[in-house]
């Protein structure tokens, strides 16, 4: 109350500071850090650059949430319970340049959840901050739809995401830095980097990459101006495998992991660098992968089956054939007196019909 009435008579302790926050007009910065707010607080001063809402109850975050703060450049919420981006969420922040929304639970994004009508967004940290993979359907749109041509740098790691929508950075043309570690990636499948052009770094270590096969490899040539950083991925050294090796052969410049990727299964290669694997050559067919070698095992042993079945059919003829000839003999036999019975009706008997009907002409 006394806080209200001072605020009433002195326009400038209005100013102050928003109740459980601390406020720095020297650096420009409000931190409210762990003091179960529920609501973005009113009265955070106008000079604000670096505004932290951290470790709280936030929920929601609506266009109403921020209002006045044209100052704003650097906001984090990050370890809040936000669930919820409505429509334009932060256009209140005109000047708002990095976002940190790690650690929280969006369930519901909006399409335009991101949209700052200035376009100045160059950071947002979206680091285990979503409630499970069904939420990067939303955030795929989301990404198109918000106009962040500006973005630089992205992050995404710790989210469990198992795939990546086509397209889903297709809108995001000045991203440099894309963070997609500690996901359950399991493939980079056609136009997921589509769009990437300036791309410079894309970390992919500790997914579920058992290899990357052509398709990937492609993706990952798609953005040949960034590092890439693959460690810590199951890969499996079977003949599936040789593609990525070679790739990773003649491109371990673009590789900064390079020397450190190995295979994790089967267990006798475990800990084998990926790089030797290439010249190890994996018993696997030359040119083609691990699939025409079974095909063209499966054609062989289908041969041998269709020959040997052969050979029993001629055995069993050969054994018999004092009973075939008599078969065949009887057989001839039964023809002939068919046949003989057949003539002998037609021949000693003309038929019937025409007598009868020239009877009836008559
Ligand atoms: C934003 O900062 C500028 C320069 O420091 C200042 O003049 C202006 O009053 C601030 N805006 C608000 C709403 O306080
Ligand atoms: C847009 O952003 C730029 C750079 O962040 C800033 O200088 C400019 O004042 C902003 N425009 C408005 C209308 O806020
Ligand atoms: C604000 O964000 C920029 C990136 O846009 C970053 O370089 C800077 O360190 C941040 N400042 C604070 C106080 O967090
Ligand atoms: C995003 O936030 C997490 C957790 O706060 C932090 O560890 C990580 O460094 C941030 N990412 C970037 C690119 O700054
Ligand atoms: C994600 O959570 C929602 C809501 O609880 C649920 O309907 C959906 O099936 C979950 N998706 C996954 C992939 O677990
Ligand atoms: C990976 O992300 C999960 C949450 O999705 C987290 O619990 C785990 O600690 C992370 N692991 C590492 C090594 O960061
Ligand atoms: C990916 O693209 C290649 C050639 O561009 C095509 O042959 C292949 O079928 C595509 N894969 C999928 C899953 O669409
Ligand atoms: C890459 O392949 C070439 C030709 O097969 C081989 O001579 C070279 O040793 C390989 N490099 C590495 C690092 O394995
Ligand atoms: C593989 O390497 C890890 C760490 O470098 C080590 O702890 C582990 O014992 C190694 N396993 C084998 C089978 O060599």
């Amino acid at each position: 109350m006394l806080r209200v009435l001072l605020c009433a008579l002195l326009a400038s302790a209005c100013a102050s500071c928003p109740p459980r926050c601390e406020c720095s007009e020297a650096a420009h910065t409000v931190k409210c850090v762990s003091r179960e707010l529920r609501d973005i607080p009113s009265g955070i001063p106008g000079y604000t650059r670096n505004l932290f809402i951290t470790g709280n109850q936030l929920i929601r975050i609506s266009s109403e949430s921020f209002r006045g703060l044209e100052n704003v450049t650097n906001l984090s919420l990050s370890n809040n319970r936000i669930s919820a981006l409505d429509s334009r969420a932060f256009s209140g922040l005109p000047r708002l340049r990095s976002l940190d929304l790690s650690s929280n639970q969006l369930a519901l994004i909006h399409p335009e959840a991101f949209t700052v009508q200035n376009q100045s967004l160059q950071e947002l940290n979206l680091s285990r901050a979503l409630y499970n993979h069904s939420s990067v359907m939303d955030l795929a749109t989301s990404l198109r739809w918000s106009s962040l041509g500006t973005l630089r740098g992205l992050d995404l790691s710790n989210n469990g995401l198992v795939f990546l929508p086509p397209r889903i950075f297709s809108h995001l043309g000045g991203l440099r830095r894309l963070q997609l570690a500690n996901n359950s990636l399991v493939a980079l499948h056609n136009a997921t980097l589509s769009g990437l052009e300036r791309l410079e770094e894309l970390d992919l270590t500790l997914n579920a990459l058992k290899t990357v096969p052509e398709e990937g490899l492609r993706e990952l040539d798609s953005v040949p101006g960034a590092v890439l950083l693959l460690r810590k991925n199951p890969f499996v050294c079977r003949c599936g495998i040789e593609a990525l090796a070679l790739w990773l052969n003649r491109s371990q410049g673009r590789v900064g992991d390079a020397g450190g990727l190995a295979c994790a299964f089967p267990a006798s290669m475990r800990n084998t660098s990926l790089l030797a694997v290439g010249a190890l050559a994996l018993g696997c067919h030359q040119g083609g992968g691990g699939a025409d070698l079974a095909l063209q095992t499966s054609y062989v042993f289908l041969g041998i089956v269709l020959g040997f079945v052969g050979l029993v059919f001629l055995l069993v003829l050969y054994l018999n054939r004092k009973g075939i000839k008599k078969r065949v003999y009887e057989l001839r036999d039964t023809c002939r007196e068919v046949w003989e019975g057949y003539h002998y009706r037609f021949e000693a008997d003309p038929g019937p019909r025409p007598s009868q009907g020239a009877a009836g002409d008559v």
